[in-house]
């Protein structure tokens, strides 16, 4: 698979600094495989650009009375085409559960979103050693019933080191990659790209993206400043 360079820009920056942000990553942005996430307001100015657009979440359901909530239609009707699913801050924050998650990635596909399931275990889950036991129920659960994986890829995230600085080991991130790979592999019969975020920045991606088992990255922090995602995306996309 071609890698890719995912930007999550989560709720950040006002009118003003994404219309600034936008400008600057025009210098940069050439590649189908960069793909940026912005806050759902800001999407639309995002569009018709050389890179691409994600969505950060969507609904479980098409349209209908569902105040606030964000349609896989309408995403997908506006020209985007990726999203991504069960941010370990969704999850947490919004309370989603494997359940939810397994509905979502059913409503981005069903709405022909390429999806990406973000998965990680907490830093009590990882000191317990329930990492791989935490991944693979996210994963049966997230793809319960879902047969055909060929829009779906996963970003491993452990949320400990989400926003942190603290990435895992780089022989830990390719153990995680092979492991999620294996689970998949023995319950969908595929082999699934697997993403890396948690931390990724201007000086960890050289390693990081050495890593044979891993398709791209997702980033957070690092991606609000265009100076610092420019470095990544050169690394992985030139
Ligand atoms: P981070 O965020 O790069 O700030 O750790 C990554 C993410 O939440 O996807």
């Amino acid at each position: 698979m071609e890698k890719i360079v995912a930007a999550n820009l989560k709720m950040n920056m006002t009118f003003n600094e994404i219309q600034e942000y936008i400008e600057k990553i025009k210098e940069y942005g050439n590649n189908k495989n960069f793909i940026v996430f912005p806050t759902s307001m800001y999407i639309p100015y995002f569009l018709n650009k050389p890179y691409s657009v994600g969505s950060q979440d969507i609904d479980i359901n098409d349209a209908g009375e569902f105040t606030g909530a964000l349609s896989p239609k309408q995403v997908a009707s506006i020209g985007i085409k990726y999203t991504l699913v069960g941010h370990s801050e969704r999850r947490k924050h919004y309370n989603e559960t494997d359940e939810v998650v397994n509905k979502k990635i059913q409503a981005g596909l069903r709405n022909n979103l390429k999806v990406i399931l973000c998965i990680g275990e907490s830093l009590d889950e990882r000191n317990n050693n329930q990492t791989k036991e935490k991944l693979k129920n996210q994963l049966i659960n997230g793809l319960k019933d879902i047969n055909d994986l060929s829009n779906v890829m996963v970003a491993y995230e452990p949320i400990w080191a989400i926003g942190t600085g603290i990435i895992p080991t780089y022989q830990d991130i390719k153990a995680t990659a092979i492991a999620i790979k294996e689970i998949v592999n023995i319950i969908k019969n595929v082999d699934i790209p697997v993403l890396y975020g948690g931390s990724v920045n201007e000086t960890n991606i050289d390693n990081i993206n050495s890593i044979e088992e891993i398709s791209g990255v997702l980033v957070g922090t690092a991606s609000l400043k265009p100076e610092r995602l420019k470095i990544v995306k050169e690394v992985v996309l030139g």
